[in-house]
């Protein structure tokens, strides 16, 4: 197979998984990283016995087709217009961008540049979220009504080494964690139509525990608890919060709630189970065998679906379109807080295709 050349930048936290990618599926291949830090470039490209750069010698590099940008949200739309700019396909980590205004730009550029976008999460093409898509779609709970998304945590100041940038435009709960949830549900679903929301900051400044910045302290630019009301394009009311405020919770992460009965689906930052479902004349919830594989950490899925799309000329299911209209939402919900009323979603886009049933380990294409 004539597998994609792929280069990354941003070489810490997320990276390892991304650099391990092309032992997972079969059509990539990770050739070179860079950094800001060359010394984290470095490291990385000693551990996976890959060439080390500089942004600019990676982005001249001719070799390469595709470009991963795992640097920080505020840097997500400069890399990777950069990236289109030098003639490479781009896929990014969430958010998708800062602000509506800069994930255009990003939409934009790659279609002047006649190059693909794609951005994470990819969760929901792992075999828990697939197997909930093809649930729904064979009508197992009949028409979809309704659905609930709760994050509820206290942050993640306890565990990452840098966290600040969460604290930060782009990062707060919502643009943070809500890509999973969001693109779970619009995944599954379909587009969002008009939303509204409320917000707060419950703790202006918080202390550093992890290592090596413990005892640090990081002032908070954006809520850290979001609470919105989504109403999709099907007619099914959609009710999510996500917070960093809380200590603890008894709520399900993610269900939908159809005519005919209710579907509990998966930690949507996962790409395993459990999947559960109860109908109607149900008397207790019955566990679904998952129908597809990817179950363990799969990330880098949605690269490989792109470089597959590239070659087969049909749509990538990360898609930018898909991950443009959940900044949408997000933001969405900002502003209905700050303005006080309902706002009408101006993006929209396709649900991208169902993986099939029966891929072999390392595909993504029958
Ligand atoms: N850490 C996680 O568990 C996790 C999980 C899923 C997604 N993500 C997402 O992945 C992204 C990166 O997160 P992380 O935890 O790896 O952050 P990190 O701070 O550990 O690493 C970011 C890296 O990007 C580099 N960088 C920043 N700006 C750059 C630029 N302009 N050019 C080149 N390099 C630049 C930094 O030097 C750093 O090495 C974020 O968008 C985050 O939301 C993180």
């Amino acid at each position: 197979m004539n597998r994609t050349k792929v280069g990354i930048i941003g070489c810490g936290n997320i990276s390892s998984i991304y650099l391990k990618s092309d032992k997972t599926f079969d059509n990539l291949e990770i050739v070179a990283c860079a950094d800001l830090d060359p010394a984290r470039a470095q490291a990385r490209a000693a551990e996976y016995n890959i060439k080390a750069y500089t942004v600019d010698q990676l982005l001249a590099d001719p070799d390469l087709e595709i470009v991963v940008n795992l640097t920080i949200p505020a840097a997500h739309a400069e890399v990777s217009t950069a990236v289109l700019n030098a003639g490479k396909h781009a896929y990014h980590e969430k958010p998708f961008a800062l602000n509506r205004a800069d994930g255009r730009k990003i939409l934009e550029t790659a279609q002047t540049q006649h190059r693909r976008v794609g951005c994470a999460p990819d969760t929901f093409l792992g075999g828990g979220l697939q197997t909930c898509r093809k649930l729904i779609d064979d009508g197992a709970i009949g028409e979809p009504i309704a659905a609930t998304a709760f994050m509820m945590s206290h942050g993640h100041e306890t565990w990452h080494p840098d966290p600040a940038f969460y604290y930060k435009p782009g990062g707060g709960p919502m643009f943070d964690m809500g890509p999973y949830y969001l693109t779970a549900l619009v995944s599954i679903m379909g587009a969002v139509k008009r939303v509204t929301g409320s917000t707060r900051i419950t703790f202006p400044e918080r202390t550093i525990t992890s290592q090596p910045k413990n005892g640090e302290k990081i002032r908070v630019e954006v809520p850290t608890h979001v609470t919105g009301l989504l109403e999709f394009a099907n007619g099914a009311i959609g009710t999510i919060i996500q917070t960093f405020d809380v200590w603890s919770a008894n709520l399900p992460r993610l269900e939908i709630y159809g005519t005919e009965g209710s579907l509990s689906l998966p930690d949507p930052n996962t790409f395993g189970g459990p999947v559960r479902i109860r109908r109607a004349a149900d008397k207790e919830w019955q566990d679904v065998p998952l129908t597809h594989i990817y179950t363990e950490n799969s990330r880098g899925i949605g690269v490989a679906d792109m470089a597959a799309a590239i070659r087969s000329h049909r749509p990538h299911r990360a898609s930018g379109e898909l991950a443009h209209h959940v900044l949408d939402i997000m933001q969405a919900f900002h502003d209905a807080a700050d303005q006080g009323k309902h706002i009408e979603l101006t993006s929209t886009c396709e649900r991208p295709a169902a993986l099939p049933v029966g891929l072999k380990p390392g595909a993504v294409e029958l």
